[in-house]
Protein backbone atom coordinates (compact mmCIF):
# COMPACT_ATOMS: atom_id res chain seq x y z
CA UNK A 1 0.00 0.00 0.00
CA UNK A 2 1.37 3.27 -0.89
CA UNK A 3 -0.43 6.14 1.35
CA UNK A 4 -0.25 9.66 0.15
CA UNK A 5 0.82 13.04 2.39
CA UNK A 6 -2.23 13.90 4.75
CA UNK A 7 -4.06 16.97 3.71
CA UNK A 8 -4.36 18.95 7.24
CA UNK A 9 -6.32 22.18 7.65
CA UNK A 10 -5.58 24.81 10.25
CA UNK A 11 -8.92 26.23 11.11
CA UNK A 12 -10.38 28.55 13.89
CA UNK A 13 -11.37 31.83 15.30
CA UNK A 14 -9.35 35.42 14.13
CA UNK A 15 -5.81 35.39 15.27
CA UNK A 16 -6.17 32.21 17.77
CA UNK A 17 -2.47 31.46 16.29
CA UNK A 18 -2.98 29.23 12.89
CA UNK A 19 -0.67 31.11 10.69
CA UNK A 20 2.05 31.52 13.67
CA UNK A 21 1.72 27.98 14.42
CA UNK A 22 2.27 27.16 10.89
CA UNK A 23 5.27 29.66 10.70
CA UNK A 24 6.70 27.75 13.87
CA UNK A 25 6.51 24.65 12.37
CA UNK A 26 8.09 25.95 8.96
CA UNK A 27 10.47 28.55 9.92
CA UNK A 28 9.10 31.23 8.03
CA UNK A 29 7.76 34.36 8.89
CA UNK A 30 4.25 34.65 6.95
CA UNK A 31 2.19 36.61 9.42
CA UNK A 32 4.33 39.47 10.21
CA UNK A 33 3.72 40.27 6.34
CA UNK A 34 0.24 40.04 6.09
CA UNK A 35 -1.91 42.95 5.93
CA UNK A 36 -2.97 43.65 9.49
CA UNK A 37 -1.89 40.50 10.53
CA UNK A 38 -4.96 38.94 8.86
CA UNK A 39 -5.34 35.85 6.65
CA UNK A 40 -7.17 36.59 3.63
CA UNK A 41 -6.47 33.60 1.09
CA UNK A 42 -6.30 29.50 1.88
CA UNK A 43 -2.43 28.76 1.92
CA UNK A 44 -0.49 25.86 1.31
CA UNK A 45 2.66 24.58 2.28
CA UNK A 46 4.34 20.72 1.84
CA UNK A 47 6.26 19.60 5.33
CA UNK A 48 8.77 17.06 4.49
CA UNK A 49 8.78 13.88 6.32
CA UNK A 50 12.56 15.32 7.70
CA UNK A 51 10.69 18.78 8.96
CA UNK A 52 7.92 16.32 11.12
CA UNK A 53 11.08 14.35 12.48
CA UNK A 54 13.34 17.37 13.09
CA UNK A 55 10.33 18.73 15.31
CA UNK A 56 8.93 15.97 17.11
CA UNK A 57 12.48 14.92 17.96
CA UNK A 58 12.34 11.61 19.90
CA UNK A 59 8.81 11.67 19.79
CA UNK A 60 9.40 10.25 15.83
CA UNK A 61 10.86 6.94 17.18
CA UNK A 62 7.39 5.55 17.28
CA UNK A 63 6.02 7.16 14.43
CA UNK A 64 8.64 5.53 12.61
CA UNK A 65 7.80 2.17 13.44
CA UNK A 66 4.22 2.70 11.43
CA UNK A 67 3.75 0.31 8.72
CA UNK A 68 2.20 3.13 6.81
CA UNK A 69 4.19 5.82 7.13
CA UNK A 70 2.96 9.53 5.75
CA UNK A 71 5.21 10.58 3.03
CA UNK A 72 4.96 14.55 4.85
CA UNK A 73 2.42 16.36 5.00
CA UNK A 74 0.40 19.38 3.31
CA UNK A 75 -0.94 22.36 5.31
CA UNK A 76 -3.75 24.13 4.30
CA UNK A 77 -3.96 27.58 6.51
CA UNK A 78 -7.10 29.06 6.38
CA UNK A 79 -8.48 32.72 7.34
CA UNK A 80 -10.45 32.87 10.45
CA UNK A 81 -11.95 36.45 10.16
CA UNK A 82 -15.93 36.16 10.22
CA UNK A 83 -16.00 37.56 6.35
CA UNK A 84 -14.16 34.29 4.91
CA UNK A 85 -16.78 31.37 6.11
CA UNK A 86 -16.21 30.09 1.94
CA UNK A 87 -12.44 29.76 2.21
CA UNK A 88 -12.89 27.83 5.79
CA UNK A 89 -15.54 25.18 4.64
CA UNK A 90 -13.02 25.10 1.03
CA UNK A 91 -9.97 24.79 3.54
CA UNK A 92 -11.98 22.05 5.40
CA UNK A 93 -13.38 19.99 2.18
CA UNK A 94 -10.48 19.64 1.16
CA UNK A 95 -8.83 17.95 4.55
CA UNK A 96 -8.35 14.61 5.79
CA UNK A 97 -7.93 15.38 9.14
CA UNK A 98 -7.79 19.40 10.76
CA UNK A 99 -5.91 21.23 13.73
CA UNK A 100 -8.59 23.08 15.38
CA UNK A 101 -6.69 26.26 16.77
CA UNK A 102 -8.44 27.49 20.06
CA UNK A 103 -6.94 30.60 22.21
CA UNK A 104 -6.17 29.15 25.63
CA UNK A 105 -7.16 32.41 27.09
CA UNK A 106 -10.59 32.94 25.03
CA UNK A 107 -11.97 29.08 24.31
CA UNK A 108 -14.42 28.60 22.37
CA UNK A 109 -15.48 31.79 20.18
CA UNK A 110 -17.84 32.44 17.22
CA UNK A 111 -15.38 31.02 14.54
CA UNK A 112 -13.93 28.49 16.52
CA UNK A 113 -17.76 26.86 16.50
CA UNK A 114 -18.33 27.53 12.32
CA UNK A 115 -14.95 25.80 12.15
CA UNK A 116 -15.95 23.07 14.29
CA UNK A 117 -19.28 22.80 12.14
CA UNK A 118 -17.78 22.76 8.65
CA UNK A 119 -15.19 19.44 10.32
CA UNK A 120 -18.84 17.94 11.87
CA UNK A 121 -20.59 18.09 8.11
CA UNK A 122 -17.87 16.74 6.21
CA UNK A 123 -16.62 14.07 9.06
CA UNK A 124 -13.48 15.37 9.44
CA UNK A 125 -11.40 14.18 12.17
CA UNK A 126 -9.24 16.61 14.59
CA UNK A 127 -7.41 17.48 17.41
CA UNK A 128 -7.56 20.50 19.50
CA UNK A 129 -4.61 22.75 19.60
CA UNK A 130 -4.83 25.30 22.89
CA UNK A 131 -2.47 28.00 21.93
CA UNK A 132 -0.84 30.47 23.54
CA UNK A 133 -0.11 28.78 26.88
CA UNK A 134 2.89 31.49 27.03
CA UNK A 135 0.64 33.82 27.90
CA UNK A 136 -1.24 32.08 30.87
CA UNK A 137 -0.87 34.70 33.71
CA UNK A 138 2.43 33.65 35.29
CA UNK A 139 3.22 30.92 33.04
CA UNK A 140 6.96 30.68 33.75
CA UNK A 141 9.19 30.08 30.49
CA UNK A 142 11.20 26.62 30.20
CA UNK A 143 13.74 25.86 27.88
CA UNK A 144 12.13 22.12 26.75
CA UNK A 145 10.09 21.92 23.65
CA UNK A 146 7.56 19.39 25.36
CA UNK A 147 4.59 20.73 27.08
CA UNK A 148 4.36 17.52 29.22
CA UNK A 149 7.52 19.06 30.79
CA UNK A 150 6.59 22.54 30.58
CA UNK A 151 3.81 22.20 33.00
CA UNK A 152 5.65 19.93 35.31
CA UNK A 153 8.01 23.47 35.27
CA UNK A 154 4.90 25.40 36.49
CA UNK A 155 3.13 26.33 39.86
CA UNK A 156 0.99 24.61 41.00
CA UNK A 157 -1.75 27.26 40.87
CA UNK A 158 -0.86 27.66 37.12
CA UNK A 159 -1.12 23.71 36.51
CA UNK A 160 -4.50 24.02 38.07
CA UNK A 161 -5.71 27.33 35.86
CA UNK A 162 -4.74 25.19 32.48
CA UNK A 163 -6.69 22.09 33.97
CA UNK A 164 -9.58 24.45 34.14
CA UNK A 165 -9.04 25.65 30.62
CA UNK A 166 -8.68 22.83 29.62
CA UNK A 167 -11.77 21.27 31.42
CA UNK A 168 -13.91 24.54 29.77
CA UNK A 169 -12.82 23.09 25.55
CA UNK A 170 -14.08 19.71 26.92
CA UNK A 171 -16.92 21.01 28.88
CA UNK A 172 -17.82 23.17 25.54
CA UNK A 173 -16.48 19.74 22.86
CA UNK A 174 -18.95 17.63 24.81
CA UNK A 175 -21.89 19.70 24.43
CA UNK A 176 -21.43 19.88 21.20
CA UNK A 177 -21.43 15.83 21.25
CA UNK A 178 -17.78 15.47 21.27
CA UNK A 179 -16.21 13.49 23.97
CA UNK A 180 -12.28 15.16 24.40
CA UNK A 181 -9.29 14.92 26.64
CA UNK A 182 -5.98 16.63 27.21
CA UNK A 183 -3.76 14.47 24.77
CA UNK A 184 -1.84 12.60 27.94
CA UNK A 185 -4.69 11.39 29.59
CA UNK A 186 -6.61 9.73 26.56
CA UNK A 187 -6.78 6.40 26.62
CA UNK A 188 -8.78 5.57 23.02
CA UNK A 189 -7.49 8.28 20.32
CA UNK A 190 -10.40 7.00 18.29
CA UNK A 191 -13.54 7.76 20.33
CA UNK A 192 -11.72 11.36 22.03
CA UNK A 193 -10.76 14.16 20.81
CA UNK A 194 -7.01 15.08 21.77
CA UNK A 195 -6.33 18.57 23.26
CA UNK A 196 -2.67 20.03 22.84
CA UNK A 197 -1.82 22.73 24.67
CA UNK A 198 0.92 24.70 22.71
CA UNK A 199 2.62 28.40 22.45
CA UNK A 200 3.15 28.88 18.55
CA UNK A 201 5.52 31.85 19.44
CA UNK A 202 7.35 29.57 22.06
CA UNK A 203 7.15 26.16 19.97
CA UNK A 204 6.41 24.34 23.25
CA UNK A 205 3.80 21.46 22.75
CA UNK A 206 4.51 21.41 18.74
CA UNK A 207 6.41 18.16 18.96
CA UNK A 208 3.34 16.85 20.95
CA UNK A 209 0.57 18.45 18.37
CA UNK A 210 2.35 17.08 15.77
CA UNK A 211 2.90 13.75 16.90
CA UNK A 212 -0.40 13.04 17.77
CA UNK A 213 -1.75 14.20 14.55
CA UNK A 214 0.87 11.92 12.37
CA UNK A 215 -0.15 9.04 15.17
CA UNK A 216 -3.67 9.42 14.40
CA UNK A 217 -3.42 10.03 10.44
CA UNK A 218 -0.96 6.54 10.04
CA UNK A 219 -3.27 4.68 12.63
CA UNK A 220 -7.05 5.50 11.45
CA UNK A 221 -6.56 7.01 7.67
CA UNK A 222 -4.50 5.27 5.85
CA UNK A 223 -7.95 3.56 3.44
CA UNK A 224 -8.58 7.29 2.62
CA UNK A 225 -4.66 7.94 2.15
CA UNK A 226 -4.06 4.76 -0.06
CA UNK A 227 -3.71 6.34 -3.99
CA UNK A 228 -4.77 2.21 -5.10
CA UNK A 229 -7.16 3.17 -7.97
CA UNK A 230 -8.15 6.67 -6.71
CA UNK A 231 -9.35 8.98 -9.67
CA UNK A 232 -7.16 12.38 -10.07
CA UNK A 233 -8.83 14.67 -8.76
CA UNK A 234 -8.00 18.56 -7.49
CA UNK A 235 -9.61 21.65 -5.89
CA UNK A 236 -9.49 25.19 -7.40
CA UNK A 237 -8.62 27.72 -4.66
CA UNK A 238 -7.56 30.72 -6.42
CA UNK A 239 -7.71 32.04 -9.87
CA UNK A 240 -6.18 35.06 -11.18
CA UNK A 241 -3.87 36.58 -13.98
CA UNK A 242 -0.28 36.65 -12.86
CA UNK A 243 2.89 38.49 -14.41
CA UNK A 244 4.19 36.58 -16.96
CA UNK A 245 2.21 33.52 -16.30
CA UNK A 246 -1.29 34.67 -17.40
CA UNK A 247 -3.99 33.02 -16.20
CA UNK A 248 -3.11 30.50 -13.27
CA UNK A 249 -4.86 28.57 -10.48
CA UNK A 250 -4.05 27.54 -7.35
CA UNK A 251 -4.79 24.04 -6.59
CA UNK A 252 -4.77 21.68 -4.06
CA UNK A 253 -4.36 17.63 -5.75
CA UNK A 254 -5.88 15.68 -3.67
CA UNK A 255 -5.82 11.79 -5.15
CA UNK A 256 -3.75 11.31 -7.84
CA UNK A 257 -1.31 12.36 -10.18
CA UNK A 258 -1.35 15.39 -13.09
CA UNK A 259 1.18 15.01 -16.06
CA UNK A 260 1.60 18.12 -17.98
CA UNK A 261 0.28 16.03 -21.52
CA UNK A 262 -2.81 15.42 -19.30
CA UNK A 263 -6.36 17.75 -19.80
CA UNK A 264 -7.72 19.21 -17.36
CA UNK A 265 -11.86 19.68 -16.96
CA UNK A 266 -13.09 22.02 -14.97
CA UNK A 267 -16.47 23.83 -14.48
CA UNK A 268 -16.83 27.76 -15.62
CA UNK A 269 -19.77 29.81 -14.48
CA UNK A 270 -21.95 28.45 -17.50
CA UNK A 271 -19.60 25.86 -18.99
CA UNK A 272 -17.58 22.88 -18.79
CA UNK A 273 -13.43 23.45 -19.92
CA UNK A 274 -10.93 20.90 -21.25
CA UNK A 275 -7.19 22.26 -21.69
CA UNK A 276 -3.84 21.28 -21.24
CA UNK A 277 -1.84 22.92 -18.97
CA UNK A 278 1.02 25.35 -20.31
CA UNK A 279 3.24 25.15 -17.21
CA UNK A 280 2.44 23.01 -14.26
CA UNK A 281 3.99 25.08 -11.18
CA UNK A 282 5.20 23.55 -7.80
CA UNK A 283 6.41 25.80 -4.42
CA UNK A 284 9.33 24.36 -2.59
CA UNK A 285 8.70 22.16 0.47
CA UNK A 286 7.92 24.38 3.76
CA UNK A 287 7.40 27.79 1.21
CA UNK A 288 3.24 28.68 1.89
CA UNK A 289 2.13 28.80 -1.48
CA UNK A 290 0.24 32.50 -0.80
CA UNK A 291 3.76 34.20 -0.22
CA UNK A 292 7.15 31.97 -1.54
CA UNK A 293 10.43 32.91 -0.65
CA UNK A 294 11.62 30.96 -3.86
CA UNK A 295 10.16 31.14 -7.84
CA UNK A 296 8.04 28.14 -8.18
CA UNK A 297 9.64 25.40 -10.16
CA UNK A 298 7.90 23.84 -13.52
CA UNK A 299 7.65 20.43 -13.51
CA UNK A 300 6.09 17.74 -15.93
CA UNK A 301 4.29 15.66 -13.65
CA UNK A 302 2.35 16.45 -9.85
CA UNK A 303 1.14 13.43 -7.44
CA UNK A 304 -1.00 14.03 -4.33
CA UNK A 305 -1.00 15.32 -2.38
CA UNK A 306 0.14 18.66 -3.62
CA UNK A 307 -0.44 22.18 -3.56
CA UNK A 308 0.54 23.95 -7.03
CA UNK A 309 -0.06 26.25 -9.98
CA UNK A 310 -1.37 26.01 -13.17
CA UNK A 311 -0.61 28.23 -15.88
CA UNK A 312 -3.31 28.24 -19.03
CA UNK A 313 -5.32 30.76 -20.72
CA UNK A 314 -8.12 29.10 -21.04
CA UNK A 315 -9.00 29.40 -16.42
CA UNK A 316 -10.42 32.53 -16.53
CA UNK A 317 -13.55 32.42 -15.15
CA UNK A 318 -13.15 29.37 -13.21
CA UNK A 319 -14.99 29.52 -10.04
CA UNK A 320 -12.86 28.97 -7.20
CA UNK A 321 -13.91 25.66 -5.03
CA UNK A 322 -14.51 23.93 -7.98
CA UNK A 323 -13.32 20.19 -8.46
CA UNK A 324 -10.96 19.79 -11.34
CA UNK A 325 -10.40 16.19 -13.16
CA UNK A 326 -7.53 15.15 -14.50
CA UNK A 327 -8.11 12.93 -18.02
CA UNK A 328 -5.50 10.76 -19.54
CA UNK A 329 -7.91 10.37 -23.15
CA UNK A 330 -10.62 11.36 -25.22
CA UNK A 331 -13.28 9.34 -22.93
CA UNK A 332 -11.88 10.32 -19.63
CA UNK A 333 -12.49 13.96 -21.19
CA UNK A 334 -15.85 12.78 -22.14
CA UNK A 335 -16.91 11.25 -18.96
CA UNK A 336 -15.84 14.12 -16.81
CA UNK A 337 -17.10 16.92 -18.62
CA UNK A 338 -21.16 14.93 -18.44
CA UNK A 339 -19.91 14.03 -14.43
CA UNK A 340 -19.42 18.28 -14.20
CA UNK A 341 -22.19 18.61 -16.33
CA UNK A 342 -24.79 16.71 -14.33
CA UNK A 343 -23.85 18.08 -11.12
P1 LIG B 1 -6.17 34.82 11.07
O1 LIG B 1 -5.55 34.00 10.02
O2 LIG B 1 -6.23 36.26 10.68
O3 LIG B 1 -7.49 34.29 11.49
O4 LIG B 1 -5.24 34.78 12.39
P2 LIG B 1 -4.37 33.51 12.87
O5 LIG B 1 -5.22 32.53 13.56
O6 LIG B 1 -3.54 33.02 11.74
O7 LIG B 1 -3.46 34.16 14.00
P3 LIG B 1 -2.02 34.79 13.78
O8 LIG B 1 -1.02 33.78 13.50
O9 LIG B 1 -2.20 35.90 12.80
O10 LIG B 1 -1.72 35.37 15.23
C1 LIG B 1 -2.48 36.43 15.77
C2 LIG B 1 -1.65 37.16 16.80
O11 LIG B 1 -1.42 36.32 17.91
C3 LIG B 1 -0.28 37.60 16.30
O12 LIG B 1 0.03 38.85 16.85
C4 LIG B 1 0.65 36.54 16.84
O13 LIG B 1 1.96 37.00 17.06
C5 LIG B 1 -0.03 36.20 18.17
N1 LIG B 1 0.24 34.81 18.59
C6 LIG B 1 0.05 33.69 17.87
N2 LIG B 1 0.39 32.60 18.58
C7 LIG B 1 0.84 33.07 19.78
C8 LIG B 1 1.35 32.42 20.95
O14 LIG B 1 1.48 31.19 21.05
N3 LIG B 1 1.69 33.24 22.00
C9 LIG B 1 1.56 34.58 21.94
N4 LIG B 1 1.91 35.27 23.01
N5 LIG B 1 1.10 35.21 20.85
C10 LIG B 1 0.73 34.47 19.79
MG1 LIG C 1 -3.71 33.44 9.74
NA1 LIG D 1 -4.28 37.03 12.33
Amino acid sequence: MQIRQPIVAVLGHVDSGKTSLLDRIRGTGVQGREAGGITQHIGASFLPTETIKEMCGPLYKKLEQSENKVPGILVIDTPGHEVFTNLRSRGGSAADIAILVVDVNRGFQPQTNESLKILQSRKVPFVVALNKCDQISGWRKSETPFITQAIKEQDASIQTDLDQKIYDVVGTLSILGYKSEAFYRVEDFKSEIAIVPISARSGVGVPELLSVLVGLTQQYLQKRLDQDEKEPRGIVLEVKDEVGLGQTANVILIDGSIKKENSIVVAKRDAVIVTKPKALLLPKPLDEMRDPRDKFKPVPQIDAAAGFKIASPELEGVLPGSTLYVAKNTEEIAKYTKLIESE
